[in-house]
């Protein structure tokens, strides 16, 4: 038994006694009764930081060699592997990642980029976890923090952080190599080959290293595996609809794709005041849990023969006034931006992918329609994130409703399975303990 846990009986058993000596009496017994419970509980507390603090320290300096799920090449299940992660370098932080998602965006690495330059990578950009080291230079982190890493940077001094029109970062890793997904300088080693990145953050691994300009610090009680949530899927499409599509009280709003980034998107949209939100997905399964997000009407585009702006058209007296597409899918986004009314109809792309030009009558836009992109859905990382964890704790934002699956990271491939087949909203794989 190791001297946390001998405390922490002797706390329980100390607090029985107290329990069936004092209860008798709530009055004048109460002040010893706080007294004792101090001179238990005081000491306790700091030896629980410290022990803590000596684990995680433990560590500082050295290379850790921990689990990852290694994704070696497209198209083939990632491999669970020893790999090395290097100690963080000036302005780094080492982070023990404590509980991760897994996002449409990973798959779409995997499966679908067909882009072989960006192997063999850590995937995984939607996690949680605790501070272990910092690298020189860091002031405002500490070992025991606990944090979420940032796929979208926020360096605080480039024209564009400067800037309130938009979250991109310049210092961001995805300013050299965009094309292939990742972060080129990684940390990481395996087998004696460099590894990548994934998104310059790399969740399916035990342990991670990251600029500081990439990692958020948040509330203390947060809980890892719900928070985790908001590295990536659920800002992107909360904040497509609140920030990006400036959804209006009393307006009518249909989202395409009901994965956790849709149904955010939905969440966003009822937060904003849309009177009617239409939920479009060609898995009917999807229906029930948009409901719990404040989605009012359903369309599976599989029922109908007409196109589907056609569809949402006569259902509206002539279209929408937002549309989302969070499929990913460019025929989605064309019919995404036909379905918006003509005048004042705006569109936002949150799906993600690189490997079709999208095309649309220029007539949709000179008719008054707006088509906009949002990336994390125009939340600046750093100061968004944990503004959005408190939203969380104080229970004005859903998170829990979106967890359908809980595994292990070493059921990496099973959770990428669930999402393949639209068997889950998402899958939070926990992988290490706190
Ligand atoms: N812009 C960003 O910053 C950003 C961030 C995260 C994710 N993404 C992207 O958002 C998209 C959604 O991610 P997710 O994790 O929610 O994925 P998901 O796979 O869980 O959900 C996608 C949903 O789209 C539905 N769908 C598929 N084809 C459709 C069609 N033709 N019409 C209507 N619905 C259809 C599926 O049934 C599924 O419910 C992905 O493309 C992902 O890469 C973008
Ligand atoms: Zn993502
Ligand atoms: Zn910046």
């Amino acid at each position: 038994m190791n001297c946390s846990s001998k405390m922490r009986n002797s706390l329980h058993s100390q607090w029985k006694t107290l329990i069936s000596k004092y209860s008798w009496c709530a009055g004048g017994s109460m002040f010893l009764y706080l007294r004792q419970i101090q001179t238990i509980a005081v000491p306790f507390f700091f030896s629980e930081v410290a022990h803590t603090l000596h684990r995680v320290m433990a560590t500082a300096g050295q290379v850790i060699k921990c689990k990852a799920a290694i994704a070696w090449e497209p198209n083939k299940p990632m491999v669970i592997e020893e790999i090395e992660v290097a100690p963080p370098q000036a302005h780094e932080i080492r982070i023990k990642i404590v509980a991760t998602g897994v996002c449409h965006t990973d798959l779409y690495h995997l499966f679908e980029g067909n882009n072989k330059e960006g192997f063999p990578a850590v995937l995984g950009h939607e996690g949680a976890g605790i501070v272990e080291s910092v690298g020189p230079g860091v002031t405002k982190f500490k070992p025991g923090d606990k944090v979420i890493p940032l796929f979208i940077s926020q360096c605080g001094q480039c024209k564009f952080c400067k800037s309130p029109k938009t979250n991109l970062c310049e210092r961001s890793w995805s300013n050299e190599r965009y094309d292939v997904m990742s972060d080129i300088d990684s940390r990481f080693t395996c087998r004696g080959k460099k590894v990548l990145q994934f998104m310059g953050t790399s969740t399916f691994s035990e342990y991670t290293v990251l600029n500081e300009i990439a990692v958020a610090k948040i509330h203390d009680s947060a809980p890892l595996d719900k928070v985790c949530l908001l590295g990536c899927g659920i800002p992107t499409g909360y904040g497509a609809a609140v920030n990006t599509a400036k959804v209006e009280p009393g307006s009518t709003c249909a989202v395409f794709g009901l994965g956790a980034v849709g149904l955010a998107a939905v969440m966003g949209c009822k937060a904003a005041g849309a009177a009617r939100i239409i939920a479009v997905d060609v898995n009917k399964d999807k229906f029930e849990k948009a409901k719990v997000f404040g989605a009012t009407d359903f369309v599976n585009p599989k029922e109908h023969s007409k196109p589907i702006s056609q569809v949402l058209a006569e259902m509206t007296n002539g279209g929408v006034d937002f549309s989302l597409e969070c499929v990913g899918n460019v025929e989605v986004m064309r019919s995404a931006l036909e379905s918006c009314v003509k005048g004042w109809g705006v569109s936002v792309l949150v799906g993600w992918t690189d490997m079709h030009d999208f095309s649309a009558r220029p007539i949709q836009l000179i008719a008054g329609r707006t088509w906009k992109g949002t990336l994390f859905g125009g939340f600046k990382s750093k100061d968004g994130v944990p503004k959005l964890v408190n939203e969380y704790l104080a229970r004005k934002l859903k998170l829990d409703e979106f967890v359908t699956h809980t595994m292990t990271l070493d059921r990496v491939n099973d959770a990428v399975e669930l999402m393949k087949h639209g068997k889950c909203i998402r899958t939070v794989l926990n992988v290490s303990r706190q």
